[in-house]
């Protein structure tokens, strides 16, 4: 099948200055954003339901071929074609948070590839989320054929959202975008995002790139020093003072791609 705009998968490298590697299997392009030929290869799936785009991601294991799907959504095909491109098997499909457009090909995914869904216990508890093939994440790191995955707990957007760190390459789901935070519903949540936001600058190497699940202006890919530098919400120190900004006045309504 062909693919369209709105299904493009297309490199995931934002540095503008380096040349992109592009290979063209089917449409589809690539650049592994690690030099090293063995290096994770990150493939962004562009997929779109009436308004809703989300960044979702295919991962591949250049040594073994065996790759994992991040929190695909409403365009299956996009998925098939991706792996027939890059001659890879799906074998996890790894959740940030189970909001509807992060869980959409969640079940059917997994039972079409037969292959585990992975998301961490907090976030089961909270949703009640189930499925087939559920593996509830105990904290600890894995390995998908040479990738050794890690996940990062960072409550706040929802109780159980969770950050997959694959090699030099960080996917944060609604936790953070290039541009800011994922929504707070309540204070509570609010403490726990800046907490996870100081947990993410204490661990993350500042070369990392970050992938988030949505774009507003700025591609994914954006290296982590860089966002330091431009994303506000990881510049405020104070957590009632982010608290309040994250909080204020009409961000659940209109204003809500408003980050500053
Ligand atoms: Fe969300």
């Amino acid at each position: 099948m062909g693919m369209t705009d709105a299904m493009a998968w297309h490199a995931t490298e934002s540095r503008s200055e380096s040349a992109l590697d592009l290979h063209s299997a089917s449409g589809g392009h690539h650049a592994p954003t690690s030099g090293e030929a063995d290096a994770p290869q990150v493939f962004l799936l562009e997929t779109a339901r009436g308004v809703m785009k989300n960044n979702t991601y295919l991962v591949v294991d250049p040594v073994t071929h065996q790759a994992v799907a991040i929190d695909p959504a409403w365009q299956p095909e996009a998925y098939a074609d991706a792996l027939a491109a890059t001659r890879a098997t799906l074998c996890e499909i790894l959740i940030t948070h189970t909001h509807a457009d992060h869980i959409d090909l969640a079940i059917p995914m997994s039972e079409h590839y037969n292959c585990p869904v992975r998301m961490s216990r907090e976030e089961i508890a909270w949703s009640g989320f189930d499925a087939m093939r559920l593996l509830p994440l105990d904290g600890a790191s894995w390995q998908v054929g040479a990738m050794t995955i890690e996940p990062i707990l960072t409550p706040g957007h929802t109780p159980g959202c969770v950050c997959y760190r694959i090699g030099d390459n960080l996917f944060t789901g609604d936790v953070l975008f290039a541009e800011g935070c994922g929504i707070c519903f309540e204070l509570e949540g609010a403490y726990r995002m800046f907490d996870s936001l100081q947990h993410l600058k204490r661990r993350l190497p500042p070369d990392i790139h970050v992938f988030p699940g949505h774009t507003y202006v700025r591609p994914p890919g954006q290296r982590f020093s860089e966002l330091m530098r431009c994303n506000l919400y990881l510049q405020l120190d104070d957590r009632d003072a982010f608290a309040a900004y994250r909080l204020r006045k009409g961000q659940l309504g209109r204003k809500v791609l408003e980050f500053r």
